[in-house]
């Protein structure tokens, strides 16, 4: 059975939902599952723009059936190459062998290494160029590194539609509406269109604050992204999580503790700080056991929050490896902006502190408060003056 949708006239989404894959990417879990999104336009030419995965390809194949009827197919815009969006372009080749397959050079470097078996006539697209497939223009605006480096976005001109690719996506199938408005934005699909931002296209912030300068010039009514809901009404609140994301500005003042912990001594001083920081007046706090806690989450949330302790026991003369994975990967996503707190803990040689400062510093405008809380295996009340000095320091960080 077919399953599209109108979201202007004569423009559809055709792509369909996925509640199935447990990990995108084979990494990120997706409980709320991911849409992948295509959209197929009937002008005096039909063109589709993307296809979707190969988990799908089934119900996308009837949905372009349903829609074209006996029409042919004239033009396929790839917007972006990685495979959860490019996985059936072989397939619509070889369904309609006369279409003209439009992309820059770039893009089609990259069918040849994914589809090296695969003829097929082509348009190559500089930026800016324009494409007339009748009562509608369609212009491409080169998007390299949002998230690939050959990503570009398409530009409807009369209605305003931008499509636009990973930009502006988020996990989270959709059900049942396909427009942002139709849902509880920030209750549904929120925390989703953090996480999937901050990971996937996190590292990418320049690229991305390019891209939204690029889109300032164009009169947008609608984005298309490649990835869950359709923005066609109060757009501009999900531009301003995407420029304080891709600025690396925190969204919140808050406070997120990652700690990780054995036997649950480093675990004991981190909710004894939340408490304290709550009893100071810091009331927006996340505290997390990185052991317990996915990669992406604690990742999404560093974007978040303003502030960040980070609490962890020595291990082999080193940071606790997952604490260490963690600090990694928000060094590698280009994390900045932050007042970081550290709290360390040894049995006989604690070393994790420092360390954890050598990683931080290393990074690009982070503010590391001086005192640290150092453990000797356990903390008991003889401290209780010396943490509340250490929470004092977090506390008037805030102001
Ligand atoms: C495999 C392993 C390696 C460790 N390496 C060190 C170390 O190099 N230096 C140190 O001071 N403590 C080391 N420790 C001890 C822990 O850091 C210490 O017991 C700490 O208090 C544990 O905190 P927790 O109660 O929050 O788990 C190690 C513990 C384990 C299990
Ligand atoms: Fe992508
Ligand atoms: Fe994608």
């Amino acid at each position: 059975m077919y399953c599209v949708k109108k979201v202007l006239d004569n423009i559809y989404w055709v792509g369909g939902n996925d509640r199935k894959t447990a990990l995108f990417e084979n990494m990120f879990p997706i409980p709320n599952g991911v849409s992948y999104n295509s959209y197929l336009i009937l002008d005096e030419k039909t063109v589709l723009l993307d296809t979707v995965d190969h988990s799908i390809s089934r119900e996308f194949m009837e949905n372009i059936e349903h829609l074209l009827g006996e029409r042919n197919l004239d033009y396929i815009i790839v917007n972006h190459m990685e495979p959860d969006h490019c996985a059936i372009i072989g397939d619509i080749v070889l369904k309609y062998p006369e279409i003209q397959v439009v992309g820059n050079a770039k893009t089609f470097q990259m069918i040849e290494q994914f589809f090296p078996d695969i003829k097929f006539d082509r348009i190559t697209v500089k930026e800016g160029d324009c494409l007339e497939i009748g009562k509608r223009k369609l212009n491409f605006y080169f998007s390299p590194m949002v998230h690939w480096p050959e990503a570009m976005v398409t530009f409807e001109s009369v209605d305003g539609v931008l499509f636009s690719a990973d930009a502006f996506g988020t996990f989270g199938a959709l059900d049942g509406n396909l427009f942002a408005d139709e849902y509880d934005f920030e209750r549904v699909f929120l925390e989703d269109a953090r996480r999937y931002y901050t990971n996937i296209v996190g590292k990418f912030g320049k690229p991305v604050q390019s891209l939204l300068s690029k889109a300032s010039n164009l009169d947008i009514k609608c984005i298309c992204p490649l990835h869950g809901p359709v923005w066609r009404e109060n757009i501009g609140y999900f531009v301003d999580k995407y420029n304080k994301w891709s600025s690396y500005e925190a969204e919140e003042k808050g406070v997120m503790i990652a700690y990780a912990s054995m036997y649950g001594n480093t675990e004991n001083v981190a909710n004894a700080l939340a408490f304290m920081l709550s009893e100071k007046g810091i009331k927006n706090i996340k505290v997390y056991d990185v052991s317990t806690t996915h990669i992406s989450q604690l990742v999404a949330d560093t974007f978040k929050y303003s502030h960040i302790v980070l609490a962890s026991p020595t291990y082999n003369a080193g940071i606790y490896p997952i604490m260490e994975n963690y600090i990694r990967d928000i060094k590698a996503l280009n994390v900045q902006n932050k007042t970081v707190a550290i709290v360390d803990n040894g049995t006989w040689a604690n070393t994790a502190g420092k360390q954890m400062i050598k990683e931080i510093s290393e990074m690009k405008n982070m503010n590391i408060i001086e005192k640290g809380f150092s453990i000797l295996s356990s903390v008991n009340k003889d401290r209780e003056n010396e943490l509340n000095e250490f929470v004092d320091e977090i506390v008037k960080s805030f102001e």
